[in-house]
């Protein structure tokens, strides 16, 4: 069986909790793209942990990989599972894989997109992790890939070859070129390469040979769906493309090998960094679901602006993905608030449209219209089952539901496993 999981809103859906609950089922777990930009939190017990580049589906026995369409920083790769090992988790090279068409992200990129951001007049937004300059190098096929640091001759060679037209970058943007060829971070990659060389694969071979003997995959996308670089809400967005229909193309898997598409959707909607959110809250509720919702980045730190539920955005999400079902997350977090309210369409220069305009500048001038609902009091924290749930919350969820016309399978109340039911 073969499984996507996508973001249906701006990230930060609870991806990472959703994927190591079901990941058991699955043998192989796949980043198809993105880079170390992700955020993903999962909790086990008392132990979190915080993971930007590995796939979240590590916990259990699943080999996880990282695919030729993703950005790799490998110290980051480093730090994450030496942080892991400190955990008592240790994943060798049987546990995970990168792929060795995966680009990598240099310190050069890092620099290149901090600089570039500090002199827009209009932030984007960006994480200054270098994942989109490394992008740039894919396309312009100037990058360095995963096959090339395990092997250090190429490596050396490769930058050799790339430095003079990165250094003029750097300069133009008025940084300081000597970080290109700085012997200290070129000797630390050297290492990183040889400590990788073992964990190179070909991850399109792995996972056409896994369906084929009838084993199950899952593909782990990261950010959201209006964060995608071409369905997103340009320029806001982020450096590749987030859709499920990326998952074929950037793992290499026929799209007739699809079994199942899964939505993770919050109860309500965040964004972090700039960018149109319609029904983005400025006010105390607002507030108040940031603070019980604990809606500050994993990867950044900084807080997300969160408002009402969006059906328009959600709608297209629907159709760009294909969802087959949907896991709603963080329906706990809108307890003692009433009413709760749902945007169903927008309203635009006098019309009233019930889809986001193509547009950006368009939908950052859309005004919600709302239908409201009753809001529930009670702490949903400890639910353990969908009809334990004070009647208003299944309401709003039956609501959603049927607005949607997708099936909600999966309930999450809370940041743990066992705070998730099926509906
Ligand atoms: P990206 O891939 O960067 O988009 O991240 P993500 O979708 O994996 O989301 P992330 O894990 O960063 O953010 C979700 C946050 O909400 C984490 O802190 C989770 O522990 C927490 N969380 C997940 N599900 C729930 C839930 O149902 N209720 C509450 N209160 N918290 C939840």
């Amino acid at each position: 069986m073969f499984t996507i999981i996508t973001g249906a809103q701006f990230g930060d859906e609870g991806k990472g909790k959703i994927v190591d609950l079901i990941s058991g089922d699955y043998d192989l777990v796949v980043r198809f793209q993105g880079g170390n930009n992700a955020g993903h939190t999962v909790k086990v017990g008392e132990d979190v942990y915080k993971l930007h580049l590995i796939p979240s589906g590590f916990l259990l026995d699943s080999r996880v990989l990282i695919g030729p369409g993703t950005v790799v920083n490998p110290e980051v790769l480093a730090e994450e599972l030496d942080m892991l090992a400190d955990g008592g988790i240790k994943l060798d090279a049987t546990r995970v894989g990168v792929d060795a068409k995966a680009s990598i992200i240099m310190p050069y990129h890092v620099e290149l997109d901090g600089l570039r951001e500090s002199q827009r007049t209009e932030k984007i937004g960006t994480t200054k992790r270098g994942i989109g300059f490394a992008y740039i190098d894919k396309v312009a096929r100037d990058e360095v890939r995963m096959g090339d640091l395990v092997d250090k001759e190429k490596f050396l060679k490769r930058l050799e070859d790339l430095a003079a037209s990165k250094e003029a970058a750097i300069k133009e943007l008025g940084g300081d070129p000597s970080i290109v060829m700085d012997h200290e971070l070129i000797d630390k990659y050297v290492k990183l390469g040889e400590r990788f060389a073992s964990y190179v694969t070909d991850v399109s071979y792995e996972v056409n040979k896994a369906l084929d003997e009838g084993k199950n995959v899952l593909a782990e996308g990261a950010q959201g769906t209006h964060l995608d670089v071409i369905h997103g809400t340009q320029k806001f967005v982020t450096s590749s493309c987030t859709i499920a229909g990326s998952a074929c193309a950037n793992i290499g898997v026929g799209p007739t090998r699809v079994d199942e598409v899964l939505a993770i959707v919050k109860a309500y909607i965040t964004r972090v960094g700039e960018g149109p959110l319609p029904t983005e809250l400025l006010d105390d509720i607002g507030k108040q679901i940031q603070e019980v919702g604990g809606e500050y980045g994993t990867t950044t730190g900084r807080s997300r602006r969160c408002g009402w539920f969006d059906l328009p955005l959600l709608k297209k999400a629907i159709y760009l993905n294909g969802y087959t079902s949907i896991a709603l997350t963080k329906l706990d977090v809108l307890s003692n608030l009433d009413p709760i309210r749902v945007c169903v369409a927008y309203e635009l220069d006098g019309k009233t449209i019930d889809y986001p305009p193509e547009d950006t500048s368009e939908l950052a001038r859309c005004k919600p219209v709302y239908e409201d609902l009753p809001g529930w009091d009670n702490d949903l924290t400890g639910v353990k089952e969908f009809s334990d749930l004070p009647k208003a919350a299944q309401d709003y969820v039956i609501y959603l539901e049927d607005k949607m016309g997708v099936n909600i399978d999966i309930v999450s109340v809370g940041p743990a496993r066992e705070q998730t039911f099926r509906k």
